[in-house]
């Protein structure tokens, strides 16, 4: 374990807040709309309820479809120095776009941040995926090579939080000179994650990463993901923590949790926004994923193609559903951290309107569990 976020054995972060529809394609009228009150309410609540941090998407283009999902969102660096303002205790990280945002940049916001919130700033870096998010900023992004230049900047921007002179830098993909930052952050090292899924993105992660947080299509692929990031984390003297993707649809009981599942993530499913998805996704995929390397690859592989059958078109695929009683999210929850992993994302169609339940009957459940303890008043 790399020890950020405390002692719970399973953490959590709130995944998706800053965008509308949130991380579900889903028309139905409760949706997600990303309204900056309602932003604050949910930090606000997850802060109370100790939940260990909030991570925004950062997104440049919708998904189209009927509800243009994503296509109303708020830049990831500015909300969470406001939401870090809001908050006392939980984790604000921010995404950052290797093509998009210089190492430089991203070391000065991310102290900033650091200091804003007394050492609960973190980064979570994604090297692009979205050809069509990029436009809008003059580049065009292709699937090469991604992760390679994700580690040449990855390497400046920690040598910038080391401290110490001015350098230069040149190499295959950043040229920077005189570059330096001051102040440091307060944290010795705001921690580190990686969004990716694919085996190319997975030695990134382990070679620079604290944190690999990655798609879940199945509890095979995730105990495969877990096996290769320790034993490649290990290989560059590393350690590194498993979170993955879960959505939740928890009721009082089985029946409930099942038809509001089936309603708005069957029923008012947004499937041109997934066709979308899979075809620009499809792009930019990594060379590992085009031999499948790792399962992950294997799943992702799959889903492209769809060939992987989706019992919610409604949520995303690597998105996996955690649907029935309190109860049931609690031996679920159980069975991931059996598996090795660190957390999980809160990811619910309408965030203000479901987490308060799930903290209510979900966390004692995982306090009695032994997974959590009960957060300080
Ligand atoms: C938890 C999580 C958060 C992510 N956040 C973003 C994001 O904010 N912006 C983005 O463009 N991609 C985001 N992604 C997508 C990843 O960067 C990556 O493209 C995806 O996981 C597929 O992995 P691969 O690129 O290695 O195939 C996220 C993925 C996960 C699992």
């Amino acid at each position: 374990m790399s020890g950020f976020f405390g002692d719970n054995r399973f953490k959590f972060g709130v995944f998706g807040i800053n965008c509308s529809g949130g991380m579900t394609p889903s028309v139905a009228p409760d949706r997600w709309k990303a309204d900056w009150s309602e932003i604050v309410a949910v930090a606000k609540l997850a802060d109370e309820a100790g939940i260990e941090f909030l991570l925004p998407i950062a997104k440049w283009h919708g998904l189209g479809g009927k509800a243009n999902m994503w296509g109303h969102s708020f830049e990831t660096f500015s909300q969470a120095a406001a939401l870090g303002a809001l908050t006392k205790k939980t984790g604000v990280f921010v995404t950052a776009h290797v093509s998009l945002i210089t190492p430089a940049f991203a070391a000065k916001a991310i102290s900033t941040i650091d200091h804003v919130t007394g050492g609960r700033a973190g980064l979570n870096i994604v090297c692009g995926w979205n050809p069509d998010e990029f436009g809008p900023h003059g580049i065009r992004l292709t699937g090469e090579r991604r992760y390679d230049r994700g580690l040449e900047w990855f390497r400046i921007y920690e040598k910038l939080l080391a401290g110490g002179p001015e350098f230069d830098h040149k190499g295959e993909f950043f040229e920077v000179w005189g570059a330096s930052t001051e102040p440091l952050p307060v944290q010795k090292r705001p921690p580190v994650m990686s969004a990716a899924q694919s085996g190319e993105g997975q030695i990134f992660a382990a070679r620079a990463a604290d944190i690999l947080f990655t798609g879940m299509h199945s509890h095979e692929q995730v105990a495969d993901t877990f096996a290769n990031i320790n034993a490649r984390a290990a290989q560059f003297g590393r350690k590194q923590d498993l979170y993955v993707e879960t959505q939740f649809v928890v009721r009082p009981t089985r029946k409930e949790a099942e038809e509001y599942a089936h309603y708005y993530a069957t029923e008012m499913a947004d499937p041109d926004a997934i066709d979308y998805f899979r075809r620009q996704k499809a792009v930019t995929i990594s060379q590992s994923t085009k031999t499948g390397d790792t399962a992950a690859d294997r799943a992702v592989a799959a889903t492209l193609a769809g060939a992987a059958p989706r019992r919610y078109p409604g949520m995303f695929p690597a998105m996996y559903p955690i649907v029935g009683t309190p109860d049931d999210a609690v031996a679920e929850l159980q069975r991931l951290a059996n598996i090795g992993v660190a957390g999980s994302t809160l990811v619910f169609l309408n965030y203000l309107k479901e987490l308060p339940y799930f903290v209510q009957e979900v966390f004692p459940r995982l306090e009695r569990a032994g997974l959590r303890s009960k957060p300080p008043a």
